[in-house]
Order: structure tokens, then C-alpha cells, then sequence
């Protein structure tokens, strides 16, 4: 018996990919995308990281291989899809596993044509001599763009000698990643999985935590939820107390937590492939002390505040100006900043922006088989992509008076009682038609 990388998770139908790839197909025209695996990841030396395949070669095949290549040729007769992977090889496959082979690649994964990956020099030239375009991503993976590079090159010397073949290298994400950013009820479906198991988690720790617990010690009860449900973090999760609140990607998850410390839990479930990303913060002694209330209140007005612009036509940066305003606003009441609010929110300058000190990320990032997922935010300088039903991000603000932030110039000192402070309030939304679903509604904050 054979156990294939993708019976480790239920697959998603057949027939999701087929039409993922007909609309793909549709798309590309006269041009020819190649699409390569993600390589395998190295914790050191030759010890193999877990597995996790790139988001637009894993939409489209379902394949979960490294050493893989997908080519999509809308104008070839016969190969519209065609795969190359890694050849048996029994002997390797004790080591690291089942290999799909090219032979029955073509069954299981749908493709028109499945060669070995050693044959790829030698055939790519045959799907994209025909094409007008050749679209790829260029990646972290410098011999594969340094490859498809020498392709161009090839053929538009080619096209001198010829009189066809491709004369443009373009990037595929603003064919491909329009179609990844509308999600399928299968997709959704999976998203709820993610949600729901995180959910569940971060539930458990809010019940669970107690003064002078350690912070890996909450993450492990957290992730032992995510594993007993067939998941895993969706990324390295945050268990930060007192002041680890204010680093933004802490993740030493070491320190043991005291009476009076909030603990800002940033940790998402990656279920099927799909991903959740929850952040909440709470009293580890279940009471806030009053600097600590008066942050949070602020960040929890200029979360639902940005919930609440959510509907299809917004444009995506409605989101972060509201929950910048209200945040600008509560620090004026609490007396961190000075000066009227809408010109302080509205500053476009990073490096003038009086709040930066306090807030210096975004409010959220699209969602779903990557955390940060594909779609992009802006589609002209300053005009922002528009909100339509399906879509699924996070809104995530937040407050950070980092015990040694320094007010912006000619800003008010930080009193000592909010030092050591940091707040992140972070959902899961789903654009519906009329609106929006709160996806992590379960959590409580
Ligand atoms: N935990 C990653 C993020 O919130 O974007
Ligand atoms: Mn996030
Ligand atoms: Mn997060």
C-alpha cells in the first residue's frame, strides 16, 4: 500500500482543480505559465524542514511534491497542463517518502502529459515556442529564475531567427492570483476547519492560563488542540507576556508569566492546506489593571470599528485608515499624542507619522491557503482593490508602548504606567454579499 502526500489530508475534489485550471487556462491567452514546486526547507544541515508546498503550484495541481514543475500552454494541441516531477526511485523513497512518479501523475493529478523532472530542459522549449508570453514568479529559488531566464533568452532569439515565440517575461501572480483571492465553498469549508481548531485553542488558553505559567507551556496546549485535530500552527505561534507583547514577531515563547501581565496570543491552525490567524490578548490573572483596560478598549473600538466598513465596493485601505483614526483618536484621549486627529491619521509620509511608534503594521493581509495570502492590496498608486464577497483577510490592530518606544518629535512623553504595554486584537472576516462574516467570532474579546 502506498501513502501519497495528499491522503495526510483530505484532498479536495477533483473536479476543484479542473475548474481552477480552466478558468487559469482561460486566462493566460497566448501565454504560457510555468509554475514551479516550493523546494524543500532545511532546519540545518541535511535535516528536512516539514514540508510546505507554494501556494500557487498547490492551487492549481493539488500536488504536494518538491522538484515539481507545472507548465500550463492554453495554445498547445495536445498538453494544456503538463507536469514535471521526480522519477520513482524506490530506494530514495524509503528515505523521504512516496514519490507520485511521472507515470501516474498524469491519472492522479490530471495533467495532459507527466515527464521527469530531469526532462525539463530538454521539453520546456516545445510549450512555450508557441506562446506570445512566458509568466513565472520569480522566487527565493535563484537557479530556477536563472533558468527560465536562459529560456527567454533562447526564445526570443528564436523569434529573431523564426519569426515566433515569446518575446515578453511576465510575472503570473496578476493573471493567477485574481482567481486565488475569490474563495470556493471547498475553500471556505477548510478556512472554517482552520478557524474552528484555532478557535478551540486559543479558547483553551484563555480557560487555562494562569500566573507563573511559561509562555512554551500555553503554546504547547494550544498546539496539542492543533495536532489532535490532524492541524499545526500556520506559522511559529506567539505566546508573549508583559512586555514580549511589544515585540512583533516574538517567538522565543520563554518567559514566565506573572500576576499582572497581559499575554498577547498570536497562533493559527493550518488544516487541509488552508489557514486560520487569531491573535488575542488577556489578563493572565483574569483582571486588566487601568492602563492596561484603557489600551485595549482602544484597540478593541478600532477593530469593530474596521468590521464594520466591511461590505463588496469598499476599497481594501478603508479598512487600515478606519482603525488608524480611531486608534489616532483613543491615544489623543489617553494623552499619548497631541494635535488633531484626522491630519495625524491621515499622514501619508511613514516617517511623519506621529502614531508610528505605537503602531507601525498594517491592519491585516488576505487569507486562506497561504497565511499571508495572494491578492494584491493596491491596483494603481493609491487606488485599493475592492472588496468582493468572498474574499477572506484578517483585521488586526494594534498598540504597542514598548518599554523603550520613544514618542515622535515634539510628542507627549509615555507615562511609566503604560510601559510595557502591547495589544493585538486579530479576526478572520469573510466579505459576504451584504457585508461581512466575522469567521472567529467564537473567541471571545
Ligand atoms: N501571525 C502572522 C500575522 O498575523 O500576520
Ligand atoms: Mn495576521
Ligand atoms: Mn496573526
Amino acid at each position: 500500500m502506498v501513502t501519497t502526500p495528499l491522503e495526510l489530508h483530505p484532498p479536495l475534489p477533483a473536479e476543484e482543480y479542473a475548474e481552477r485550471r480552466r478558468r487559469f487556462l482561460a486566462a493566460l491567452g497566448q501565454g504560457t505559465a510555468i509554475l514551479p514546486s516550493a523546494p524543500q526547507a532545511y532546519l540545518h544541515g541535511d535535516v528536512e524542514a516539514g514540508y510546505r508546498q507554494d501556494g500557487n503550484f498547490f492551487y492549481l495541481t493539488g500536488l504536494n511534491e518538491p522538484q515539481a514543475v507545472a507548465v500550463f500552454a492554453p495554445h498547445h494541441g495536445e498538453h494544456q497542463f503538463v507536469l514535471f516531477v521526480l522519477p520513482k526511485d524506490l530506494e530514495k523513497e524509503v528515505w523521504t517518502g512516496y514519490r507520485v512518479g511521472p507515470e501516474a501523475a498524469k491519472e492522479l493529478y490530471g495533467c495532459d502529459a507527466a515527464f521527469s523532472i530531469e526532462e525539463l530542459d530538454q521539453k520546456l522549449p516545445e510549450y512555450v515556442e508557441g506562446a506570445t508570453c512566458i509568466y513565472y514568479h520569480p522566487s527565493r529559488d535563484e537557479a530556477m529564475n536563472e533558468k527560465i531566464y536562459r529560456l527567454w533568452r533562447q526564445m526570443v532569439n528564436l523569434r529573431q531567427r523564426k519569426g515566433y515565440g515569446p518575446t515578453v517575461l511576465a510575472d503570473v501572480n496578476p493573471i493567477l492570483h485574481p482567481l486565488r483571492m475569490v474563495k470556493s465553498p471547498v475553500e471556505l469549508q477548510r478556512i472554517r476547519q482552520a478557524v474552528a481548531i484555532a478557535a478551540k485553542a486559543h479558547i483553551h488558553a484563555q480557560e487555562t492560563t494562569r500566573p507563573g505559567m511559561f509562555e512554551y507551556e500555553i503554546q504547547a496546549g494550544m498546539e496539542a488542540i492543533f495536532r489532535q485535530h490532524g492541524g499545526a500552527p500556520a506559522y511559529p505561534s506567539i505566546v508573549a507576556s508583559g512586555p514580549n507583547a511589544c515585540i512583533l514577531h516574538y517567538g522565543d515563547n520563554i518567559r514566565q508569566t506573572q500576576a499582572g501581565d497581559l499575554v498577547l496570543i498570536d497562533a493559527g491552525c493550518a488544516w487541509g492546506c488552508y489557514n486560520s490567524d487569531i491573535t488575542r490578548t488577556f489578563p493572565v490573572n483574569g483582571t486588566m489593571t487601568r492602563p492596561q483596560q484603557l489600551i485595549y478598549e482602544v484597540v478593541l473600538r478600532a477593530q469593530l470599528a474596521a468590521i464594520e466598513v466591511v461590505k463588496p465596493g469598499v476599497p481594501y485601505d478603508q479598512i487600515h485608515k478606519t482603525a488608524v483614526r480611531v486608534l489616532v483618536e483613543g491615544l489623543i484621549d489617553l494623552g499619548l499624542l497631541r494635535g488633531d486627529a484626522a491630519e495625524i491619521a491621515n499622514e501619508k509620509d511613514e516617517k511623519q507619522q506621529k502614531y508610528r511608534p505605537y503602531y507601525m503594521h498594517r491592519t491585516g493581509h488576505w487569507l486562506g491557503l497561504e497565511v499571508h495570502d495572494a491578492g494584491i492590496y493596491y491596483q494603481d498608486k493609491e487606488v485599493a482593490t475592492l472588496l468582493a464577497p468572498g474574499q477572506v483577510f484578517t483585521i488586526e490592530p494594534g498598540l504597542y508602548i514598548g518599554p523603550h518606544a520613544e514618542p515622535f518629535a515634539g510628542q507627549p512623553a509615555i507615562p511609566d504606567e503604560f510601559r510595557g504595554i502591547g495589544v493585538r486584537i486579530e479576526d478572520d472576516i469573510l466579505v459576504t454579499e451584504t457585508g461581512c462574516e466575522v469567521l472567529t467570532a467564537a473567541v471571545p474579546k
